[in-house]
């Protein structure tokens, strides 16, 4: 399975900070935005992975980033030209995807909890689309998810005025090679953009979509407003410093997987320097 980051969009709801600054790279707390979902697709293990930026932003993703290859994985870089919706993302990395199966994690998604690897790691065989649900206050902000008294989904809606429930769609999806075909049928929504919920809408018409409830233990963000990228910051600095443990810490990932080796890990303490980052990776290779 391949793995696609879409760290695109203009990020206005977080203006001014997002004027000069891509949304993905802003930190949460210790880190840049965009190394959370990418160690949640390295936990699925993934390990091609494409970023899709804007044309002005790809040279700090690549600067960032590079090539993968100092955490066992080889990265790849594309542009979209204009938010056109996330759906686009598969025409966009139509040649990256070939023939395999791709998994889409939103560049602003947070996500943590126990069990998290086993879980994604049983996506990644998928035929159809595997999505997840996550109860939230404010389903309205989101795609929503509808389930039938034998907890069978039965509609997806984008940002529905009236939500049929409270289960969110969060920014997490597995799907077959057909995704690809299915990407380009999807039409404009109101808004302009060729929307993911339409897609998942049409996978469960076909009877291809499973939609799994995370359940308590699992903690999910997503870091689109000035308040949710506050909370995301607040909670990542209580758990890493009541536990000693980091969330999204990529180099500890590709370690902990065997995607890369301790000369590694070595390489990179000498890269992040004295930062606690750096001494937390040094940490790591204490007997
Ligand atoms: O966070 C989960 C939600 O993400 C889902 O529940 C919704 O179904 C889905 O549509 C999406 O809603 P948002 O309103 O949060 O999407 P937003 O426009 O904030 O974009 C999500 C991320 O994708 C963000 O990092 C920017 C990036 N993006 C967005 C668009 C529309 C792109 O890279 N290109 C785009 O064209």
């Amino acid at each position: 399975m391949k793995g696609i980051i879409l760290a695109g969009g203009t990020g206005t709801r977080l203006f001014p900070i997002t004027i000069a600054v891509s949304k993905q790279l802003l930190p949460v707390y210790d880190k840049p935005m965009i190394y959370y979902p990418l160690s949640v697709l390295m936990l699925a293990g993934i390990r091609e992975i494409l970023f899709i930026t804007t044309p002005h932003d790809q040279k700090s993703f690549e600067k960032l980033l590079g090539d993968g290859s100092h955490l066992g994985c080889k990265f790849e870089y594309a542009v979209q030209e204009e938010p056109n919706g996330l759906a686009e993302a598969f025409i966009i990395g139509e040649e990256f995807i070939g023939d395999d199966r791709v998994a889409l994690a939103l560049g602003d998604n947070i996500f943590h909890g126990n069990g998290l690897g086993t879980l994604l790691r049983g996506k990644i065989n998928i035929d159809g689309a595997s999505i997840f649900a996550y109860p939230v206050k404010d389903p309205q902000r989101y795609g929503v998810v509808e389930f039938n008294e034998e907890n069978k989904a039965i509609t997806i809606e984008e940002k529905p005025q009236k939500p049929k429930s409270k289960y969110a769609v969060p920014g997490l999806y597995f799907y077959d090679n057909q995704v690809v075909e299915l990407a380009k049928k999807v039409k404009p929504s109101a808004r302009g953009e060729k929307e993911i919920s339409t897609l998942n809408q049409m996978y469960l018409d076909k009877g291809k979509l499973e939609v799994g409830v995370m359940t308590r233990g699992m903690s999910w963000f997503d870091t689109g407003t000035v308040e949710s990228l506050d909370d995301a910051t607040e909670f990542i600095r209580v758990l890493q410093n009541r536990q000693s443990e980091m969330i999204g810490c990529v180099e500890e990932v590709a370690y902990l997987h065997k995607f890369i080796n301790k000369s590694e890990i070595e390489i990179a303490v000498q890269k992040y320097g004295k930062s606690k980052y750096g001494e937390y990776l040094q940490s790591l290779l204490a007997p």
